[in-house]
């Protein structure tokens, strides 16, 4: 049995105002919530029971994916009352594992998408016979990352999270959000505070002189915690250049749920998703976006890299590009909303009332 933990409990601050109503990992990529595509990729990789650590909006999780048997995996909930940050997660999550001291277990960040060979992580960490095994990814900013130099063999020589000197950028490799523990390193996380897997679990066990091994691994990567990043992974999803068993249709330029209406004047492509009961008018174009359901886009509008929130409304001839709507928001005609612009829920903006600007 091969057993694994996702993390699902944080904020996602950095999706607000996606995450005010919606956990992140619920907020749906390419026609489903983000997780169902985690849970696919688990269960494709021969995982067959998953324990979900909720804490933010836990309530949500369990009437959508119940005991997980319509998605072939069995699913396990604990939700911890306080936040207990990564470490203190995958801890609290442990009571529910069959694993043995010694056995494996994945744990999978819940915002991350990737083409990892799992079964070849699970493998490596066997022959390496480590500690813990780490997913580890090139990027060419490493700043926002934790960063992990390996040695010739594998071995994690250091943990630097978020460098801000120059100095401390000594490698391209981050940590991928996707880890193999041993067991009873899982069982050694304190269990009655907060902790942080990454700034004192991992460095912790390297001062003790345990074994860490990192796989670096090309293949895809994306961590989905910034609006850009989410609008890009589903859009990717979309068009297949990363697969996943729960896109619930064919790789194409466009994905249009039932129930939503498209215009014939309508141009839509870039991997944009429509969601259910969603209507898109006459003239307007819609490339590389997130519509959730019963959205609108009026005639004429231009929607280019944003998320407009479920039930919002984009007027007329209005541009969104890298725009995030919030749930429910109106905006009215003629605007021009770029650059990184995100309007809270339930927001309603005039007819041309704003150009340009981030709000
Ligand atoms: P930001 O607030 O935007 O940083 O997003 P986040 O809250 O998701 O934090 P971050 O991206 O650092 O978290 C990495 C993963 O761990 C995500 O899948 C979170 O859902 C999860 N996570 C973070 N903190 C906790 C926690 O206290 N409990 C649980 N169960 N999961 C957590």
């Amino acid at each position: 049995m091969t057993e694994a933990v996702l993390l699902v409990g944080g904020k996602g601050t950095r999706l607000q105002p996606l995450t005010i109503n919606t956990p992140k990992p619920m907020v749906p990529a390419a026609g489903v919530p983000f997780l169902a595509h985690q849970l696919a990729r688990a269960r494709a990789a021969g995982v067959d029971h998953v324990v979900l650590a909720t804490s933010y909006l836990a309530e949500v999780f369990e009437p959508y994916f119940g005991d997980g048997s319509a998605h072939g995996i069995r699913l396990t909930y604990v939700t911890e009352d306080e936040p207990l940050g990564t470490g203190g997660a995958i801890r609290s999550a442990a009571r529910a594992l069959s694993a043995r001291p010694g056995d494996p277990v994945l744990v999978f960040n819940g915002d991350i998408l990737t083409g990892l060979d799992i079964p070849d992580l699970l493998l490596r960490h066997e022959r390496a016979q480590a500690d813990v095994t780490l997913h580890l990814t090139r990027v060419a900013d490493p700043r926002a990352f934790g960063l992990v130099p390996t040695d010739a063999t594998g071995r994690v020589l250091a943990f630097t999270e978020k460098p801000r000197h120059p100095d401390e950028i000594v490698t391209d490799q981050v940590n991928a959000g996707c880890y193999v523990f041993r067991r009873q390193v899982i069982d050694g996380i304190p269990d009655d505070r907060p902790v942080s897997v990454e700034r004192e679990t991992f460095p912790g066990l390297l001062a003790d002189g345990a074994l860490l091994h990192g796989v670096v691994d090309g293949s895809y990567w994306l961590d989905l915690g910034r609006p850009a990043s989410f609008v890009q992974a589903s859009a990717d999803l979309v068009r297949g250049i990363v697969r996943s068993p729960a896109v619930p249709g064919e790789p194409g330029e466009y994905l249009v749920l039932p129930g939503a209406h498209v215009e014939r004047g309508a141009r839509l492509g870039g991997g944009t998703v429509v969601g259910a009961g969603a209507r898109v008018g006459d003239g307007a174009d819609v490339q590389g976006s997130v519509v959730l359901d019963g959205a609108r886009i009026e005639a004429g509008a231009q929607v280019r890299a944003s998320m407009v929130g479920t039930g919002a409304r984009v007027g007329p001839r209005t541009v969104l590009d890298g725009a995030v709507i919030g749930d429910h928001s109106e905006i009215g005609a003629d605007n021009e909303l770029r650059e990184g612009a995100r309007i809270w829920c339930g927001t309603a903006i005039p007819d041309a009332a704003i150009r340009f600007s981030a709000v």
